[in-house]
């Protein structure tokens, strides 16, 4: 008797916005069956239809989605299809994912998990409940103890919305009067914000894939200069690998690690932000998420360690329930990143040609570059140089966003 062909499992990926591309071609190479959940407004886009055994569209108003009707629109899918897996492309997707999880009772992150890794006052919470540093903070909900927060914390302060991304909606703010001027112009929607100590300081991120509570692979990168600069007075985004080995580096990847651990990733990917405080040279922790990070970090990573992290994640998610998930990079070198918006609607790149450049942005009004090598000086001498050539030859800036709608 031959026994009969095991069932192709099913992979449930849900972009509300069009992101990760490589994550649904590497899914479909490890023979899975792909589904992609999206909004309809993305309908026409060019998505990988060839990696998509179905695609599903959910109507939405700016990509926002009205979480009971996709409730019962893929429960209503999962009378006939077994969903194995259900994974979020995007950070907005997040705890669509969980909720969705926790209502079929498929394993994965559940809201509990998802609600770290999506609100910066959940995870600040939980941070400070684990002995985390982190910049001093108040939740925006009683009024006394704001008063008493801005009493005994000198500012600046920063007001960000507790459920966004890209620096989108943060504003510094200089004093207590001003804290409460804001406070009372945002009214009903004042406790969406959580309200923070600013640390001056570099900015650093970590990118991560995770498995049976283990960070497996993990790169930390600086940022050229602090993302909130960048959106707000307008800057060519830059980040570049740090040096391996070096204590920053050791420094940054422990705090990754026990981070993760207290907010309970256990498997998938991240990406965490670190402050290194100017005033006193420790580390504090700015932000993270079950996520790959944006701004083409992913190039930056594939250009360092030669590993898409789309892919990896992907391969992560979509191997066998007894395979132990095992990843080693192709190449340990350094790699820099540089994007900016541009005047020009196709910018032309093609001065830039170094030898170590390895990726160009292909986007209307924006030019970007990766750049290679096995020497950190030589990428942060062509970042230097390339940046100072970006703000001659390209660079536009806009006012920053305060929604996502923008
Ligand atoms: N407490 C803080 N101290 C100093 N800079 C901060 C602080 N909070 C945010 N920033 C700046 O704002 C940027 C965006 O804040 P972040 O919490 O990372 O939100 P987002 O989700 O928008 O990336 C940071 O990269 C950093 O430059
Ligand atoms: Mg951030």
């Amino acid at each position: 008797m031959t026994k009969p062909a095991p069932r192709q499992p099913t992979i449930l990926c849900i972009a509300s916005y069009r992101k990760g591309d490589a994550f649904l071609v590497s899914a479909k190479r490890q023979g899975w069956r792909v589904l992609l959940l999206t909004s309809k407004s993305l309908e026409h886009d060019d998505w990988p239809r060839e990696s998509l055994d179905d695609v599903y569209y959910i109507a939405d108003v700016e990509k926002r989605w009205h979480m009971p009707d996709v409730i019962k629109g893929v429960s209503y899918l999962a009378r006939t299809v077994r969903i194995d897996r259900i994974v979020a492309l995007d950070d907005f997707d997040v705890e669509k994912a969980a909720a969705l999880r926790e209502h079929l009772r498929v394993p994965g992150m559940g809201d509990t998990t998802a609600r770290y890794f999506r609100d910066k006052l959940a995870m600040r919470t939980r941070a400070k409940e684990e002995g985390l540093k982190i910049p001093a903070f108040v939740p925006v909900v009683n009024h006394g103890e704001i008063a008493a927060f801005l009493a005994e914390t000198p500012g600046p302060y920063v007001l960000k919305p507790r459920m966004m991304a890209a620096a989108i909606g943060i504003r510094k703010v200089a004093t207590p009067d001003e804290v409460w001027s804001v406070l009372e112009r945002l009214g009903d929607e004042q406790s969406f914000f959580v309200l923070e100590q600013f640390v001056p300081g570099e900015v650093f991120h970590v990118d991560s894939l995770v498995s049976d509570n283990q960070v497996r692979f993990a790169v930390a990168s600086q940022y050229g200069t602090p993302p909130l600069e960048t959106s707000h007075d307008g800057r060519v985004f830059t980040t570049r690998t740090v040096k391996r080995r070096s204590p920053e580096e050791r420094a940054l990847l422990s705090f990754n690690r026990t981070l993760l651990k207290a907010l309970g990733l256990r498997s998938g990917v991240s990406h965490s932000e670190f402050i290194k405080s100017r005033a006193d040279g420790s580390y504090y922790f700015l932000e993270t998420s079950a996520r790959v990070g944006g701004a083409h970090i992913v190039d930056l990573i594939e250009a360092a360690t030669g590993l898409n992290l789309w892919a990896e994640w992907a391969r992560l998610e979509c191997r066998e329930e007894i395979d132990p998930y095992r990843v080693v990079p192709l190449r340990r070198e350094y790699a820099g990143l540089l994007v900016s918006l541009a005047r020009q609607e196709r910018p032309d790149l093609s001065g830039y040609d170094d030898p170590e450049v390895v990726w160009r942005l292909d986007k209307k009004h924006h030019a970007g570059l990766v750049v290679r090598s096995p020497s950190l000086p030589r990428v942060e001498t062509l970042l230097a140089s390339y940046t100072e050539r970006f703000y001659q030859d390209f660079f536009a800036s806009v006012p920053p966003r305060m929604t996502a709608a923008e």
